[in-house]
Parts: C-alpha cells; structure tokens; sequence
C-alpha cells in the first residue's frame, strides 16, 4: 500500500535539540566511555521523601481516581493563591486568575493559541527555552527575537525593538530566571517591562520555572509590579522547586481574561492533572520553605563549586543569582571548527567546544547557539548530576588544552 500522507507541521519543527544531543551521548557510552551529561535541566536529586510518601497516600484514595477539573481542583488553586499571597505579597482569584497546568511547558506552548491570531507576532527571548517558539509557529504567528546580551546581564534593551516589529507584534515572552544564562530579574527591570507592555498592548507572558532556585534574596514575580495583571500572566513549575520533573505540575497566574481564554482551550483538549498529583502539590506548596530549601541549598553549593573550577581553568563565566545553569565561554586558543548535529543544523562555535568535549574529556553540556543565535559561542551546563561527577567533569574540563 502506498504510504498515507502526513500533516505538514511536525516537519516544520527542527528535530528537538535535546534529542539529537542524547544520541550523540548514546554513541559515546556505546564505545564504552564514561559520559558525564550536564546537559539537560532535569534534577537528578529525587523528589524528597515526604512529597513521595504523602503522593502514595493520595494515589490510594478513590476520590482521586476519576476525571479532575481541567482547570485544577479548588484545593489547589487556593493553595497556589495562599502561596503567593505569603511569598510575593500579591493576591489573586482563584476562580479566575489560576489555571493548573500539567507541567509549565504545555502552558507556554498552548497560550499562543489563547492569544494570538494567524499572522501576528511574538517576541520570544534569544537565546531561549525552545517551547516559546513551538505555539507561535503552530498559531501560524511569527516569531520576531529578542536578544539577550551579556553587556546587559542577559536582560533585553526593549528599546531596540522596531516600530514595524511592535506593530506586528502581540505577545512577549520573558523568561527570569533565565534558561539558559542563569540571568535574574529585579523588580525594577519588571516594572520596565510591564510599562512597555501597556504602552505597545502587549501580552507579557513571564516563565517564572525556576523562580525558587535561588542562591541570594528570593525573586521578584512580575504580577507584583502594579498594574501588571492588565497585560501580564506568569508561569510557575514544582518541577525544578521539589525536583518533581517527571509528576508534571505548575500553573498560570495573572490576568483573567488570559487566563479564561486557556482554560477554554485546555477543557477542550484535556482532562487537567491527576488530582493525587494535585494534591501532592498542596502538601508541597504548604511545606514550601522545609521541602524547596535544602534542594536550593544542594545547587547552591553545587553552583559555587562548579563555576570556581570553570574559572581557574580559564573559562569566561557568567555567575548566576538562581537557576541551575551556568552559562559560559570556553578559553580562548585553537581554530574554530565548524560541524552540523544532524538535521539540527547547530554550527559554530559552541557547537565545535561540545563535541571537542564530549571527544576529549566524555563531558557533555549544551551548546549556546542552540537556544538561538545570540547564544552561539557559549555553553550551558546545566548542575544536574550527582556531587561527585560534577567534580569529576570539572576535573576533566580542566585538563583540555583549548
Ligand atoms: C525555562 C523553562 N520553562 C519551563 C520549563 C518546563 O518545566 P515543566 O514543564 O516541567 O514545568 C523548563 C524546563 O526545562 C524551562 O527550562
């Protein structure tokens, strides 16, 4: 039989770049090489015991068995409230202004649906988490970057957007702490950012994932900028908090009538989260300073070491107020080299260092350019890997004569 024909839009997308970074990974583990992978954000502590042992209970309890409310229990959604009103001193609806989401990344890819028409634009930060592009491009918007510099701590200078850009444009995203430089944001640059909204009706869409892995003082939330919830929505994750990646839970907060339009389209989509999952989520938010403390304690300590060893081995290094990534420059020496990764046609700099580091020392991080061209000729490591090993690749980062 002739093979049936496939819709055009899951070839629009570049195979996803941790993928093909994996397979690179598999390939050297199959010549028998000890590989180190700091290259994905994903928490390789396990979700502490006490979340666990409340989950087992909760997943025991019939109640929890059937269809959850798409937009999150009531339960939750008032601990989400409670949550915020005791960490950022902001009060929201939980009626109206929270929509529990099955891990942040579906959010940030489905509210382009929400909000966008075919044909308008979205600024999506660059270098950035690769999911802001993926609901533009199947909204059939376009997606206009941002860049974000080093001269200017990884924040973006709205003021080089074009007239033309904004009047195309209806959405931003933000994303502080920042994936992949590490960058923070501080009240005063979002109260720029809420300002440029309002005066170019924009939609501002803040990516607060890593919101609790800070090593000074906790971070700002955007909605706490007055004004904010006329033009702002913001994204929150237990994912890196509790280390829970895998039970996938987070939320939406902010300005009710996108938060309404999402839910309109997640009920038409999905069923919402397991509600044991939900549940567990109250027990975390509840228990939030004794459960979220030790992980930030565990990646601070992991952070002061790791970019220590990077720096004496003469590595550019850009230190991170939160976040477990840290964004870097290889030292300067050798010529560059270009490759391609497959089909994921990531060529340059960054790329060359991954690979000669992967080739001379089984360390693999993630190259800058692949979160977008202004991340080429940096590094991401990301300090997910046990004590021990982030002290062996440093050791053996040290030793490449670059
Ligand atoms: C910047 C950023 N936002 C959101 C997410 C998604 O997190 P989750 O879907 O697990 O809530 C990630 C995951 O790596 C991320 O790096």
């Amino acid at each position: 039989m002739k093979e049936l024909p496939l819709g055009k839009k899951p070839g629009i997308f570049p195979p996803y770049l941790f993928r093909e970074l994996d397979l690179r990974r598999e390939e050297e583990v199959r010549k028998g090489r000890d590989v180190i992978s700091l290259a994905i954000g994903d928490p390789d502590i396990p979700t502490p015991g006490p979340i666990t042992e409340f989950a087992a209970k909760a997943v025991k309890k019939a109640s929890n068995h059937r269809y959850p409310y798409g937009r999150g229990s009531a339960g939750f959604r008032s601990a989400v409230a409670a949550w915020h009103k005791e960490r950022h001193g902001i009060k929201l609806d939980p009626q109206s202004e929270i929509l529990a989401l099955i891990g942040s990344k579906e959010g940030l890819a489905h509210l382009p649906f929400a909000l966008i028409d075919r044909g308008d634009s979205v600024i999506i930060p660059d270098p950035g988490y690769p999911p802001y592009n993926t609901g533009v491009i199947l909204s059939e918007g376009r997606t206009e970057r941002l860049p974000l510099l080093e001269k200017n701590g990884f924040l973006p200078d709205f003021g080089k957007l074009s007239r033309k850009t904004l009047s195309r444009a209806k959405m931003l995203f933000l994303n502080y702490p920042n994936n992949p430089t590490g960058a923070s944001a501080h009240l005063d640059f979002y109260k720029e950012a809420v300002r440029f909204c309002r005066k170019n009706s924009l939609w501002l869409a803040q990516d607060a994932a890593y919101s609790e892995v800070y090593f000074g003082k906790p971070c700002p939330s955007v909605l706490e900028v007055p004004g904010a919830k006329d033009v702002a929505v913001e994204f929150y994750s237990l994912s890196k908090t509790y280390c829970m990646t895998g039970w996938r839970l987070g939320w939406l907060a902010g300005n009710a009538r996108a938060v309404q339009a999402l839910t309109r389209l997640k009920d038409n989509m999905d069923s919402g989260q397991f509600n044991a999952v939900q549940e567990t989520g109250i027990f975390c938010l509840r228990n939030h300073a004794l459960l979220s403390g030790p992980i930030r304690g565990a990646f601070r300590a992991r952070m002061e070491f790791f970019t220590a060893a990077l720096a004496a081995a003469g590595w550019d290094v850009f230190v991170p107020e939160a976040t477990f990534f840290v964004w870097a420059r290889p030292p300067k020496g050798g010529k560059p080299r270009t490759f391609s990764a497959g089909a994921a046609k990531v060529q340059g700099k960054s790329l060359e260092a991954v690979y000669r580091m992967l080739s001379e020392s089984s360390v693999l991080a993630t190259p800058g350019s692949g979160f977008g061209p202004s991340g080429e000729g940096y590094l991401r490591f990301s300090l997910c890997a046990p004590d021990a090993r982030i002290k062996e690749a440093a050791r053996r980062i040290g030793k490449i004569a670059w």
